[in-house]
């Protein structure tokens, strides 16, 4: 299997997905910014590669300390200390260089409840919550499906650090509301980076019991 090289990975969703790879002895490598702490990454095997998203000769430092076609997964989202977001800068800069490596494999961005199609069904308060950060995430979205990369978007709802239930679901209805654990995001993106049938395509990401929604939902089936 190719390495995996998640950015994000320092804690929540993305530190789940390594710590999911890493139990089936899949390579995982994770760049981290300098200041960020790999403890629990190191434990498991991650090989750890220093770096700022913001920085593409960064990003590009890393990629030339892979070796051979490797997948990718980005759940970055944040500031810099100059106010610039990852969920766009970041992203981009990611995906562009990846892009650009010749080495890509699977792509797959994690974004948010709220991007691209779905804008219209947000509401009032999640728009003055988090309209901004949610619009950052769809240029990054929007900039990876101009790219050759063979991607998937995973647009979780609202995200509560709980044990995996099992009960994630991915849907292209782009109505849907809810919740899911963070830990059933990561099982989600596990199996999509496993399944040719999500590539080029964005799905909502939402735990079946903590949905809603006003018209029906129906789940895509992962492989
Ligand atoms: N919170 C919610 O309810 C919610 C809902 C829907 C979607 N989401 C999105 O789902 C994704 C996963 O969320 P999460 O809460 O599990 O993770 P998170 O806490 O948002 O983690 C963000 C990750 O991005 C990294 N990062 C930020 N800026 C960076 C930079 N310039 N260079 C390198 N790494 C950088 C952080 O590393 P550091 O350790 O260096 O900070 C961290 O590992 C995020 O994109 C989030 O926005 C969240």
């Amino acid at each position: 299997m190719r390495p995996l090289l998640i950015f994000g990975a320092s804690r929540g969703v993305g530190l789940e997905l390594a710590r999911l790879e890493r139990a089936t002895g899949r390579p995982v490598a994770a760049m981290l910014r300098p200041q960020s702490d790999a403890g629990h990454l190191q434990q498991i095997g991650v090989e750890i590669l220093r770096g700022d998203a913001l920085s593409r000769p960064d990003i590009e430092q890393a990629l030339a300390q892979l070796s051979g076609p490797f997948d990718t997964v980005s759940t970055l989202s944040g500031r810099g200390e100059d106010g610039r977001l990852a969920d766009d800068e970041g992203n981009i800069n990611v995906i562009e260089t990846v892009a650009a490596s010749g080495s890509a494999g699977r792509f797959v961005l994690i974004t948010s409840m709220g991007c691209g199609d779905m804008a219209p069904y947000r509401s009032e308060r999640a728009i003055a919550a988090f309209g901004a950060v949610v619009d950052a995430k769809t240029l990054a979205e929007d900039r990876l499906r101009k790219t050759g990369l063979d991607w998937t978007i995973l647009r979780p709802g609202g995200l509560l650090s709980e044990p995996a239930t099992g009960n994630g679901l991915l849907t292209q209805n782009p109505q849907v509301h809810g919740f899911i654990h963070r830990a059933d995001v990561a099982l989600l993106a596990s199996r999509v980076l496993r399944d040719p049938a999500t590539s080029r395509h964005a799905f909502a990401a939402v735990d079946r019991n903590r949905m809603s929604c006003d018209t029906p939902v129906e789940p895509f089936s992962l492989a």
